[in-house]
């Protein structure tokens, strides 16, 4: 993990899916940052068609004890991304509590299996409902606050290596992040005149519940030529963990800190970035 320098002070940020996993770490990283954070999450069960169980309200809570602990201010709701009304009111209450809104990770996401002949609709609505429109949703919430407060902002959308390359198995999963690689370039355009950056980041395999869970291990048993697009990460001996062996899957906290550089002025040159977070392995 990176340590902190303190560039984010004195600006706001928005996770969305911050109850546990990845959207959790990067709540509390960007506050190590500085900044004060909006967090949300569904805080509970999205589809009986994804497998593996859904958050808590007290899992939410450990995120909003995890940022005041960083010394920073939290505004914490329950509100699925698939509620446009609730998204809304959440972004007008947190510009109304901290004046700003500089910097957005939309990261709330579902994952269900199944090959696209054998998809159900309702698997198919739950994720192009939540990664897909309920991002677009996000955005569309947030951009014009961002342009109302006239500070810029950076804005990272979580999409997945799924959203640029083949992943057999999930080919729902992959429409929703593709089309965040879209909606992330086109708003790159769109909201560059105003000072904010728009960019998407593609993580590989990252240990949190959307991967832990059985049934993607009965996907490849299935299939296991389905195996060929999931190849395991190399070993990058850099950094702290350069003498022992690094899990297979990597931590969120590698992720945030991806997501803090992309949300800082760092990575100011960038917008309409796909940034592959993969050890390198997508090259193979
Ligand atoms: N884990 C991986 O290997 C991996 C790889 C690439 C991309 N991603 C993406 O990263 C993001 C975070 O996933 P994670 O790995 O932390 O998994 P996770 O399941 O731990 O976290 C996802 C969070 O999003 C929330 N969420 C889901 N649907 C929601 C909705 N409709 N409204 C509000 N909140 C909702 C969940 O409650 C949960 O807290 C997702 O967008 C996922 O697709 C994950």
């Amino acid at each position: 993990m990176a340590a902190a320098t303190g560039t984010l002070e004195g600006r706001v940020a928005f996770v969305t899916g911050a109850a546990r996993g990845q959207g959790r770490a990067h709540a509390v990283r960007l506050a190590r940052e500085g900044a004060d954070v909006i967090v949300s999450d569904i805080c509970g069960p999205v589809s009986d068609t994804v497998p593996y169980p859904g958050t808590t309200s007290e899992e939410l809570a450990e995120t909003v004890r995890l940022v005041e602990a960083e010394g920073r201010k939290v505004l914490a709701r329950e509100v699925d991304v698939r509620d446009d009304a609730a998204l809304r009111l959440l972004v007008a209450d947190g510009i109304e509590q901290f004046g700003r809104l500089d910097i957005l990770v939309a990261n709330a996401g579902v994952l269900s299996w199944g090959r696209l002949w054998e998809l159900t609709d309702d698997q198919w609505n739950a994720v192009i409902d939540t990664n897909l429109t309920g991002t677009w949703r996000t955005l569309r919430a947030v951009v014009p606050a961002m342009i109302e407060a006239g500070n810029g902002g950076s804005i990272i959308v979580v999409s997945s290596s799924a959203g640029v390359k083949a992943t057999p198995g999930n080919s729902h999963y992959a429409a929703s992040k593709h089309g965040l690689t879209a909606l992330t370039n086109s708003l790159a355009l769109e909201a560059g005149e105003y000072g904010i950056r728009v960019n998407s980041i593609h993580p590989y395999s990252v240990a949190t519940p959307m991967t832990e869970n059985d049934a993607m291990l009965k996907v490849f048993g299935a299939h296991p030529s389905y195996l060929h697009a999931f190849a395991p990460m190399p070993y990058l001996p850099v950094g702290q963990g350069a003498t022992g062996k690094r899990s297979d899957f990597m931590t969120v906290d590698e992720v945030a800190d991806v997501v803090v550089w992309l949300a800082g002025d760092a990575s100011s040159t960038l917008s309409g970035s796909q940034i592959r977070i993969d050890r390198g392995v997508m090259k193979y």
